[in-house]
């Protein structure tokens, strides 16, 4: 088990090596679950998907049971008649691997397979996710299963990909695990005094004397542990996935890609999606909008979020057809909304959508979620929305293939960071999702008028050359290596803009000896004297604008550090000392902004460090209209458009350039120098004579 351990961290800290590369082109589909049909209605079925011009299914993923009905017994030909009909409605297929659900008969004789929760109860059969990622049992019974359908599809030209799992989220706290961890801890520190001067044991309870008494369930124990015990649960996810990867790559064809779909609509932090996805060929994700409607801006960073894990083109694995079933109210998107969010994914870099689910199930536990056709097997009213997606499709297909939103500006993000913030928010308004968003929303705004994307990446592994200006709202967790490639990237020529909480902690979740920003206060010549949480607005001084959530009062050591914005007065301890400082260091700058200011304050700060750091291209339209976005994908000369009107009355985009229509909201095509979109209009152009 030692080994095995010292294994798993290497491959952590090595870079991956992946077959197969992203699939091209621009798929559209459904899950779509044959065996849960009498098969006498698959053709039908596949008939309207063709009609609605899908090219896709996923298919299998929760399907062990039917896969192996009894142990060693293995059933595929009903799969294999269904790839092949697929096939003959010119629908390719991806193969979900069904480990995310395991038969009863498996559950029953080998409860070892199955996992445990916080509470010391075990799971049982009768949904899904009840299995152990860790047990050894387990893994080999996917591993058999995996090389069952690798061996017999692994090569069926039909085939174009695989999918591990589903949605990976439960751990276990089982004893095997627990002792797995112990081990894990073991390999990771080597002595008990690493562990316990890693995670400052001594400061809070008493160090441990043995590893037996290290629990796997970190409540109630200190940052350390709590950021450690995040590390030991990313690196079992990875196993878990790399056991199936290892049975997957000698056995099929290179062209196959390999992925996961990641749930928790992308943001949940469970384990490092980085670190998972980096074993994958593709990124995936299921982006689903629940109760309401589609907030723009949040799904733009989500989806530019999820391009970022592997800084390439991405597939939505999955997506609701209207509705869900399980938000607290399953209202139904507007009329055009469903086709909005697609291509606002396929904007920010998707190359495949696909519907969850094809087909309402007639029981249980996703019966009454949107579906495309009804239990009877005819189309819902979202069809023919849908169907026109499809219809868009076809159209753009040839230009959209092989490009992708291209930036100049990334925001970066790493999950050590998060964890630490989460761990411990010290104000419950400290919500990462929306500081990251006070960020993003006007640097997409600024960007997309240049035809720029903006990036969302990690920094301990994304090159940051290629970037003119990076924001890290949230860097809680700074190593020295880390500082050294900021340094760099700033001495090079670029500009670094720093959040609040930056550099506060080491890569142990320990507070660094230096104040904020720990490793980069030499650089900045300038720190954090103390952090404080608000309870209300404050005022920053000379402007018209406020702050909230959070505040640092910051100094500047060096004469070259220049205070950039003030806290306004009657603010207690925060008044009149530095909100905001910025040094010119080699070629570039660093700054750093020590609260969150208000959308318009926000919007002109952002305004002005990318304009600063020469971020901004020159305009591609003549304006954004409120409501509207612009998203472009590029590749060598060629440049698209996909402009998308979120709101909810007509608006019209004046180009520059010269343009021609692939899809508008009125079927027309050809060139054009404007455009005027309906509500949830969407329009595609591309660029005449190229960019
Ligand atoms: C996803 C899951 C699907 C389905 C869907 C319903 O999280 O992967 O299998 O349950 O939710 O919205």
């Amino acid at each position: 088990m030692k080994l095995l351990w010292a294994a798993v961290l290497l491959l952590a800290a090595v870079a991956p090596m992946c077959a197969a590369a992203p699939q091209r082109g621009l798929y559209l589909g459904a899950a779509w679950y044959p065996e849960q049909w009498p098969e006498a209605q698959w053709d039908r079925d596949l008939e309207l998907m063709e009609a609605a011009h899908f090219n896709v299914v996923r298919v299998g993923e929760f399907a062990w049971s039917t896969m192996e009905p009894r142990e060693g017994v293995y059933e595929l030909d009903w799969l294999e008649r269904a790839i092949a009909l697929a096939a003959k409605h010119h629908i390719a297929v991806v193969i979900g691997t069904p480990t995310d659900a395991p038969p009863a008969w498996m559950t029953a004789k080998y409860p070892d397979v199955l996992g445990m929760n916080a509470d010391g109860r075990w799971r049982e059969h009768g949904g899904r996710r009840q299995f152990n990622y860790a047990s050894e049992r387990y893994r080999r019974f996917c591993a058999e299963i995996v090389a069952q359908l690798a061996r017999r599809f692994g090569h069926n030209p039909d085939v174009i990909g695989w999918q591990i799992g589903n949605e990976y989220t439960d751990e276990s706290f089982d004893p095997a695990t627990r002792a797995m961890y112990q081990e894990y801890l073991r390999a990771k520190f080597g002595t008990l005094e690493n562990l316990n001067r890693a995670w400052a044991a001594d400061c809070g309870p008493q160090p441990f004397t043995d590893w037996s008494q290290v629990p796997l369930d970190p409540a109630g124990g200190g940052p350390g542990q709590l950021l450690e015990h995040k590390h030991f649960v990313t690196a079992t996810w990875r196993s878990f996935q790399k056991n199936q990867i290892d049975v997957l790559r000698p056995l099929i064809a290179p062209s196959q890609f390999i992925t996961t779909n990641i749930g928790g609509l992308a943001w949940s932090d469970n384990w490092d999606h980085y670190a998972v996805t980096a074993d994958l060929d593709l990124a995936s994700w299921d982006d689903y909008v629940g109760q309401g409607h589609l907030d723009a801006a949040k799904n733009a960073m989500l989806n530019d979020f999820v391009r970022g894990w592997k800084r390439q083109n991405f597939w939505v694995m999955e997506t609701e057809p209207a509705s869900v079933n399980w938000a607290p109210i399953n209202n139904e998107l507007w009329p055009g909304e469903t086709r909005a969010l697609a291509w606002q994914t396929i904007g920010h870099g998707a190359d495949a959508v696909l519907y969850w689910q094809w087909r309402d199930a007639l029981n249980g536990q996703e019966q009454y979620h949107g579906a495309i056709v009804g239990p009877d097997g005819q189309p819902l009213p979202v069809y023919e929305e849908i169907a026109r997606l499809g219809r868009d499709l076809e159209a753009t297909r040839a230009a959209i293939s092989g490009t992708s939103p291209e930036a100049k500006i990334a925001i970066l993000h790493d999950y050590d960071s998060r964890w630490a913030i989460d761990f411990q928010p010290f104000t419950k308004l400290y919500d990462q999702q929306q500081v990251l968003l006070r960020f993003y929303a006007p640097l997409e705004q600024i960007a997309e008028r240049g035809g720029d994307a903006v990036d969302i990446v990690d920094p301990n592994v994304a090159p940051l050359d290629g970037y003119r200006l990076i924001v890290a709202p949230e860097l809680n967790v700074i190593s020295a290596t880390l500082a050294e490639r900021l340094v760099a990237f700033v001495r090079g020529g670029g500009h670094l803009l720093l959040g609040p909480r930056s550099g506060m902690k080491d890569e142990n979740n320990a507070l660094n000896t230096q104040r904020q920003p720990g490793p980069l206060v030499e650089a900045l010549g300038g720190r954090v004297e103390q952090y404080y949480a608000l309870d209300g607005a404050i005022d920053i001084a000379g402007t018209n604008g406020s702050a909230d959530v959070w505040a640092e009062s910051l100094s500047a050591l060096s004469p070259a550090t220049a205070v950039v914005l003030r806290y306004g007065r009657g603010n207690g301890w925060l008044e009149g000392k530095a909100a905001m400082i910025r040094r010119d260091v080699g070629k570039g700058s660093i700054a750093y902004l020590g609260t969150l200011p208000d959308a318009a304050l926000m919007s002109e700060l952002m305004t002005k460090a990318a304009t600063d750091a020469g971020a901004l291209d020159p305009p591609i339209v003549e304006g954004v209209p409120d409501g509207v976005e612009v998203c472009v994908r590029v590749a060598g000369g060629r440049r698209l458009l996909v402009l998308i009107n979120h709101a909810n009355s007509t608006r019209t985009v004046q180009l520059k350039g010269s343009y021609r229509t692939l899809v508008s909201p009125d079927g027309g095509v050809g060139s054009a120098t404007s455009i005027t979109l309906p509500a949830q209009g969407v329009a595609v152009l591309e660029q005449e004579g190229g960019r």
